[in-house]
């Protein structure tokens, strides 16, 4: 049973629409409550000092670099769900299913964090997938910030064409909506906002492969 009703249509969308474009932006993805839900979780994960400032690169090699990547993150425990998250956890399962049913990706696992990038914080353009480690294969970028407007910024640019500058779409990170996208071939910015940006961000990883 899925958590949510109209859940269903919109796996079946989105998986269409990966399957056709190699990645998708669905507004509105889950209700408003869940959303609000979500974002005490980060908010409250805060207020307890359990956010710690993101590193780039691999494990063994990684750093911290606020010109680079300015956001702070907690791993979701998949071993202590809150109901929220089990929701949450629930509706990727069955976007898992559905992708590896339509995309034969092989996808065996989710890894989540929330993130709260503070005003001015960035992420520079970079690729999900690290150098000679495709584990990551999909990207889903879930946003959970209430009454975001234009004019606060903190939009994710999405490079089309590889490397190339351009051409890019530039989404606003709007509570509920769900950005999706191939890991291994999109590159991605998140651009400065005034405004404090909270997304709950994830992987679907293939299996065989060990954590970053
Ligand atoms: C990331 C990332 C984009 C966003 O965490 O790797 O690119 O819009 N996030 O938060
Ligand atoms: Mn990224």
């Amino acid at each position: 049973m899925l958590p949510f009703p109209h859940l269903s249509h919109h796996i079946d969308q989105l998986t269409e629409i990966i399957a056709d474009q190699g990645y998708a932006v669905v507004p509105e993805f889950f209700p408003a409550s869940f959303i609000a839900a979500l974002r005490q979780e980060a908010l409250a994960l805060q207020e307890a000092g359990k956010l710690q400032r993101a590193t780039i690169g691999r494990a063994e090699s990684s750093k911290l670099d606020n010109k680079i990547r300015g956001d702070l993150i907690h791993w979701l425990d998949h071993a202590q769900p809150s109901s929220t998250q089990q929701d949450f956890s629930n509706s990727m399962e069955a976007l898992r299913e559905s992708f590896n049913r339509h995309l034969f990706l092989g996808l065996f696992e989710l890894e989540n964090h929330f993130a709260i990038y503070p005003p001015g914080a960035v992420y520079n353009k970079h690729l999900d997938q690290f150098r000679g480690n495709e584990e990551r294969q999909i990207s889903c970028i879930l946003y959970l910030n209430e009454d975001w407007k234009e004019e606060y910024g903190g939009q994710l640019r999405l490079y089309l064409n590889g490397k190339e500058a351009e051409p890019y779409i530039d989404i606003s990170p709007t509570g509920g909506t769900l950005v999706v996208f191939l890991s291994g071939r999109f590159w991605h910015e998140v651009l400065p906002a005034i405004q404090p940006r909270i997304s709950l961000t994830g992987w679907f990883r293939k299996r065989g492969s060990t954590l970053p």
